[in-house]
């Protein structure tokens, strides 16, 4: 909890009351949840953006209490009573706003007194969720910037030597007995996945991204179809899209990448579970409010796109999860763990962010993106 000594400056609204009128206006047209309590912790005002955000309209929320919504040893009413007796601007961060009637986590708040009514007071609410799920993906970019340094080493010192190992293989594949040949082929199956591998790590490398209008859709509709006609042939898949959608501004070969990597390992899951209503459902959808810094620069830039990537699979294990995006996590014996580590390169390259959420059956990774800007050059 942080306290400081600012007092608002809003005025009460009145009809007869320009600047009362224009206050109400502005909190009409805040995104940000706001909400007024009287001194007995009573609803007074809810801007649209705190309807939304507790999914109780303003007129019935006239009708009842914080006390209805929140357990009476909340921390939000002891925060409510330090702002009344003190008059000053509390804010808290990280809160769970949890309840039979609501399901918040992640959110701050800033409560301040309004000045010309006794104990009334304006909380400001914003959720931090996406915030920290930022935090968790800058925190991946110092080890992805090893993975990129380790695979100039391994193109170099690997790589070369490699071709010269697989052609040795193919020429004594040619001259030896059928027992021996199963060992040539053995030799440059692996030679095959090692190269495989260090070509995965050289996509890490750090060169700038060329983004263009791209319709996600047409992405999306392209991945479908080439993992129905491989890897996902048994699995259904569901398409819930917002056709209204603008263009995304990216990558489109960077963006086939991602959803490969996120529609593969959703299948893996599933198959891995002998689910037989096994089930992909990719969604889109348009979010007001998620905003964050483009990478190295002071620029924020808006992300409305919401990407899903749904699967009814077992869920993710819970010891992998808080290092999901990190390059080398795997519990797979196959896997290489660098799918997701790609993900959250690209999808940071992008300006955006990868987030997900997983519990048995249902897991869901998240892709906020930014939109295409009217000159953006088209595709
Ligand atoms: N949809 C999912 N359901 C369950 N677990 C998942 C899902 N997606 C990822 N995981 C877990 O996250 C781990 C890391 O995934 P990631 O794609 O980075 O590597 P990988 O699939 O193991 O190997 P590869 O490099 O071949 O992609 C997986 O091994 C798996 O345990
Ligand atoms: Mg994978």
């Amino acid at each position: 909890m942080s306290a400081s000594a600012s007092r608002p400056g809003v005025r009460r609204a009145g009809s007869a009351d320009p600047d009362g009128v224009l206050a109400v206006q502005i909190l009409s047209a805040m995104m940000l949840p706001v909400l007024v309590l009287n001194a007995e912790n009573g609803f007074r005002h809810a801007n649209p953006a705190a309807e939304e955000f507790l999914g109780i309209s303003v007129v019935q929320l006239k009708q009842i209490n914080l006390a209805d919504l929140l357990p009476a040893d909340h921390p939000l009413f002891m925060l409510i009573s330090h702002v009344r007796q003190a008059g000053v601007t509390v804010s808290d961060h990280d809160l769970n706003l949890q309840s039979p009637r609501l399901a918040k986590r992640g959110i701050s708040v800033q409560a301040s007194p309004l000045p010309e009514e006794e104990g009334a007071v304006i909380m400001v609410f914003q959720d931090t969720s996406g915030v920290r799920a930022l935090d968790r993906q800058l925190a991946f970019r110092g080890a992805v910037r090893s993975v990129s340094g380790m695979a100039a080493i391994l193109a170099h010192e690997v790589k070369n030597p490699l071709s010269g190992i697989r052609g040795a293989a193919q020429l004594l594949e040619a001259s030896v007995g059928p027992s021996d040949r199963e060992l040539a082929t053995l030799i440059q199956d692996e030679v095959d996945r090692i190269r495989d591998l260090v070509d995965r790590m050289e996509m890490f490398d750090e060169k700038p991204i060329e983004c263009r209008p791209v319709n996600i859709h047409r992405v999306l509709e392209h991945v479908r179809k080439l993992a129905q006609s491989g890897f996902a042939a048994n699995i259904r898949f569901t398409e819930v899209y917002d056709p209204s959608l603008p263009p995304v501004s990216a990558n489109r070969d960077q963006l086939v990448q991602v959803l490969l990597n996120l529609v593969k390992n959703a299948a893996e899951a599933i198959s891995a579970s002998d689910n037989p209503h096994g089930e992909i459902i990719l969604s889109t959808a348009y979010q007001h409010g998620v905003r964050l810094a483009l990478p190295g620069s002071r620029t924020r830039v808006d992300l409305p796109l919401l990407v899903i990537v749904r699967d009814n699979g077992p869920g993710i294990a819970e010891d992998i999860l808080p290092h999901l995006f990190e390059p080398f996590v795997t519990s797979k014996s196959f896997g290489s763990g660098l799918g997701l580590a790609l993900v959250a390169k690209i999808i940071g390259d992008h300006g955006g962010l990868a987030e997900v959420q997983s519990r048995p059956g249902r897991t869901e990774f998240h892709l906020h993106l930014p939109m295409a800007l009217d000159d953006d050059p088209s595709s």
